[in-house]
C-alpha cells in the first residue's frame, strides 16, 4: 500500500510502477512524448524510485507514419530513470483480426422498412450504442438496390444497427459478417435479455475453423453466483 510523506515531497512510499492511458486512437506519438515530458518535469523523484511504466493503450501503430517519436519516449524514461517501459494497446493490435457473424432470423416491414432481426445484438458491441457509430459489414454494397434495416434480437430500445443496402434480397439465414471486430466485443458483450454469448472460432494456419469456447446457460448461472441452482 503507498503512502504519502508529509515533508512536502510527494514521495508515494512503496509503489512500483504507474499507468497512465492519455491516447485515444492517436496515429501520432507527439502527445505520448509530451506526457513523458511532462511527468519528468513534475514527479522526477517518483519516476526514480519506481520500477517500471505502463503507457497504456490508444495508439494506432500501422497508421502512425512514424515511430520515432515512441522510441524517443521508451528511451527517454529507459535511460534516465532505468524503469522498464510497456504499453497494452487493444485496438491497434487485435482490432482488425475478428469478425463477428451472425445470420437472420426474421424479415418484417415496419411503415414501409425492411427490418432484418440478427441472431445477435448490439450488446455484444457495446461500442455501436455507445458511440452510435454503424459497424462495417462484409455484404454490403453501396449501390444494392435492396434496404434493410439491421436490427438485434433483444428488446432493448436501440438494438439496432443501421440501414445497409445489398445486391440481393436477404432471406431469413442470410449471413450478415460484421468486420474488424476484434476489439471491445467480447471484453464488453453481455447477455441482456438472456441472447447467449458469441461462440470463438479461430482460423488455423491451414484454414480449418475450430471452435474454442462455446457459451452457455451455465456461464450465465455463474456469473450470477448461481451453483447446481442454488444462489451462493
Ligand atoms: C488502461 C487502458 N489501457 C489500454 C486500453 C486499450 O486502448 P486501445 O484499445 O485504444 O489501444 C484502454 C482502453 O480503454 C485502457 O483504459
Amino acid at each position: 500500500m503507498a503512502s504519502i510523506s508529509n515533508n512536502g515531497n510527494t514521495t508515494l512510499r512503496g509503489l512500483k510502477g504507474i499507468l497512465f492511458h492519455t491516447n485515444c486512437e492517436s496515429t501520432s506519438f507527439n502527445h505520448l512524448l509530451k506526457t513523458v515530458k511532462h511527468l519528468d518535469a513534475h514527479i522526477p523523484r517518483l519516476l526514480k524510485q519506481i520500477e517500471w511504466v505502463n503507457m497504456g493503450g490508444g495508439y494506432m501503430f500501422d497508421e502512425s507514419r512514424s515511430l520515432d517519436k515512441f522510441t524517443e519516449a521508451v528511451t527517454f524514461l529507459k535511460d534516465k530513470y532505468n524503469v522498464e517501459v510497456f504499453i497494452e494497446p487493444g485496438k491497434g493490435i487485435v482490432g482488425k483480426a475478428g469478425h463477428l457473424v451472425s445470420s437472420v432470423v426474421d424479415i418484417f416491414d415496419s411503415d414501409g422498412k425492411n427490418i432484418a432481426v440478427l441472431d445477435t445484438t448490439v450488446n455484444h458491441m457495446p461500442e455501436v450504442f455507445e458511440y452510435q457509430f454503424k459497424p462495417d459489414i462484409m455484404q454490403e454494397s453501396e449501390n444494392g438496390k435492396y434496404k434493410y434495416i439491421l436490427a438485434g434480437s433483444t428488446c432493448l430500445a436501440g438494438d439496432l444497427f443501421g440501414e445497409y443496402s445489398f445486391d440481393e434480397p436477404l432471406e431469413l439465414g442470410s449471413r450478415i459478417v460484421f468486420e474488424n471486430m476484434g476489439a471491445y466485443t467480447l471484453v464488453k458483450a453481455n447477455m441482456f435479455n438472456g441472447i447467449n454469448l458469441p461462440s470463438i472460432y479461430v482460423y488455423t494456419k491451414d484454414g480449418k475453423l475450430e471452435l474454442v469456447k462455446k457459451f452457455g446457460y451455465e456461464d450465465f448461472l455463474s456469473r450470477c453466483g448461481v451453483k447446481n441452482n442454488v444462489p451462493a
